[in-house]
């Protein structure tokens, strides 16, 4: 009785656990949404895998549970051995040619899926998009075809091509938005591709998947995407203060605080380095102590937009802190 108590409650307590996981609203145990063809595909073989796996599952658990029922002691003694059973060809054949079967048959559809996930669509020029795709300590930016650049948050138009060249200065990061598509590495000396085609406006999230320093977590990607009359306009009217916003946020922020407070590095707004250019440009230039080169070749109007908007936004003095 008590042992049938205590199964009844394990058993009610893993289907509680796993329930909550399974509903859980970005997905659970399945990947998130797509919203790009190649995220499509990519889904399409998860659940393919699944459903082989779930059922192989199913069948094993079944097989374990009847058979230490039906072949249980019953109250025999220790030392009295079982039927003997030795070799069973048919069986053995079949338990060889089902998973080689198995395996076949994931192979060729994961074949023919891998060219709708790696190869770019066919479209003409006005239908694509090329961007750059930058991974940093600890951020990302991008470099749009005009020559606007963008930090932290990916512009895109809709229902377009957007291909990108994805490249790192610094170390290994990798370029992950899970609803737009798989992992590309973002590699020092090696240029990657990858792309997507967003079939809905909206904001996509994205992490940096390949750990690279001490803040790789803070290393997030937003993807906008609007239709292409907004992108036009964004990228063409990016103006000085928006990429000095854009910096500070996507840049500074992610150690120092939103408001330059201090969070994993030490509070900005006191700090009147901050309005002096020559020792801002050098410190985002080089680094210094702990703190990683964040602006190393970044154009002299990236580090006066930086300034300025540092300058005028977050500067509060020494005498707001009372010290
Ligand atoms: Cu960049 Cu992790």
């Amino acid at each position: 009785m008590r042992r049938k108590l205590s199964l009844f409650f394990l058993v009610t307590f893993a289907v509680l656990e796993t329930a909550g996981i399974a509903a859980a609203e970005n997905g659970g145990f399945t990947p998130e949404f797509p919203h790009s063809p190649n995220a499509e595909r990519i889904n399409t073989a998860y659940y393919l895998i699944l459903g082989f796996t779930g059922a192989i599952f199913v069948l094993v658990e079944t097989a374990l549970v009847v058979f230490i029922w039906k072949y249980r002691s019953r109250g025999r003694p220790r030392t009295t051995e079982g039927a003997q059973v030795h070799g069973n060809t048919r069986l053995e054949l079949i338990w060889t040619v089902i998973p080689v079967v198995i395996l076949a048959a994931i192979g060729i559809f994961v074949f023919y899926e891998l060219p709708g996930i790696s190869d770019v669509p066919k479209a003409s020029a006005s239908d694509r998009v090329n961007i750059t795709v930058e991974g940093h300590q600890f951020y990302w930016q991008f470099d749009y075809p005009n020559g606007a650049r963008s930090i932290a948050d990916l512009h895109a138009p809709v229902d377009k091509v957007v291909y990108l060249t994805i490249v790192s200065p610094d170390v290994n990061h990798s370029w992950w938005v899970p609803q737009l598509g798989g992992k590309t590495d973002a590699i020092p000396g090696r240029t990657n591709h990858t792309w997507f085609k967003a079939d809905r406006a909206g904001t996509y999230i994205g992490q940096c998947a390949e750990f690279c320093g001490t803040f790789h977590e803070a290393m997030r990607a937003r993807v906008v995407v609007t239709s292409a009359a907004e992108f036009e306009s964004y990228v063409s009217s990016q103006a000085t203060k928006e990429l000095g916003r854009s910096e500070f946020q996507g840049v500074c922020a992610t150690c120092h605080g939103m408001q330059g407070q201090g969070a994993y590095g030490p509070n900005l707004s006191t700090n009147p380095l901050l309005i002096q250019a020559s020792g801002l440009t050098s410190i985002v230039r080089n680094g210094f102590g702990t703190m990683p080169p964040v602006g190393e070749g970044w154009s002299d109007a990236q580090i006066k937009a930086l300034v300025q908007y540092a300058k005028s936004k977050i500067y509060k003095g020494a005498a707001a802190s009372g010290g």
